[in-house]
């Protein structure tokens, strides 16, 4: 499988994650799924994918996440690279909800994992996942049902989705902006803003941008294309600027960042930037070879 550079995880850390992983299970798994069957349940048929998405390598993955690879490997290495633990890490966003949300939409939901967190806590409500790899929604959705949870599974592009104005009470977004380059995750912000209700809440969960800018090496970890930007840039300006109201973002575990905002009543006098972290006003299966070259390092 091609790789496109020599990355620390390459390097470094894919030879003791292989050593975690249990690569018979995941062959087994990738092997059990009929996978262009499978995504044509989810497949749009007239979905464009943007440029940025379907003309680069993700993590070493040729093809990114438009590879079935990428998405059985997926969440054997997540649970290796989010410090302190993956869980933890999601729970941030889910603390963040301020709202009751009667409907839910997880944008870039990939394998689901915040998704189905996001329907544990709220298991009320509706909630779609919506990502635009169709083989990352066959996995979340044998997740959701292993689970026993009813979440609807959307093959879609984030910046521009098909539902109606104000339809949801709360969007989030996990590990996303990170991969996404910063036109996209700006849109992606407008869209949630037309998406939500008035008093909707967005809620972001990504690395933390001022720390990622103090720690240059962390930005070098993985075969990220949009990384540096993103640490360049400030989510909490970006959705100001996409017209959210009391917009802050809270540190979670030093490496990652929780960012929300509500959407304002039109002409409501909003304070509408207030930022706790430092920020800035501009703006998977494996190939199974002899190394994780293939593997995809997420997050
Ligand atoms: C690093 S993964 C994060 C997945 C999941 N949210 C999580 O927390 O594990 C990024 C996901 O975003 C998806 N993605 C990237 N750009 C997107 C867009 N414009 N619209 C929808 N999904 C997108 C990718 O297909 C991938 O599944």
């Amino acid at each position: 499988m091609a790789v496109g550079k020599d990355t620390i995880f390459d390097r470094f850390l894919s030879p003791l994650i292989r050593l975690a992983i249990d690569e018979a299970a995941l062959e087994r798994f990738y092997q059990s799924i009929d996978w262009e069957p499978a995504a044509d349940r989810h497949r749009q048929p007239n979905l464009v994918y943007p440029e940025y998405y379907s003309s680069q390598n993700f993590h070493g993955i040729q093809g990114g996440y438009l590879n079935p690879h990428a998405a059985v490997s997926y969440d054997p290495i997540t649970q290796y690279v989010l410090p302190p633990h993956e869980t933890v890490v999601r729970q941030g966003l889910i603390d963040a909800v301020r709202v009751k949300p009667r409907r839910i939409l997880d944008l870039g939901c990939g394998t689901g994992s915040t998704t189905l967190m996001l329907k544990q806590a709220f298991g009320e409500a509706e909630v779609i996942g919506l990502d635009l790899s169709p083989y990352m929604l066959v996995v979340a959705e044998i997740k959701a049902q292993k689970a026993g949870l009813n979440i609807e599974w959307l093959h879609g592009n984030a910046q521009s989705t098909s539902f109606p104005d104000a339809s949801f009470d709360l969007v989030t977004a996990s590990l996303l902006f990170h991969e996404t380059p910063t036109a996209a995750s700006r849109a992606i912000l407008r869209e949630s803003f037309r998406l939500l209700k008035v008093g909707g809440q967005v809620v972001i969960l990504d690395g933390n941008q001022k720390n990622l800018r103090q720690t240059e090496w962390l930005t070098e970890v993985f075969e990220e294309p949009y990384i540096k930007s993103y640490a360049a840039g400030s989510v909490d300006a970006w959705m100001g600027a996409a017209g959210f109201a009391a917009v802050q973002t809270q540190e979670h575990w030093w490496v990652h960042q929780v960012t929300q905002g509500v959407k304002p009543l039109p002409g409501e006098d909003f304070d509408r930037v207030g930022v706790a972290v430092g920020s800035r006003d501009d703006d998977r299966i494996p190939d199974f070879g002899d190394d994780l070259q293939g593997f995809p390092a997420p997050a």
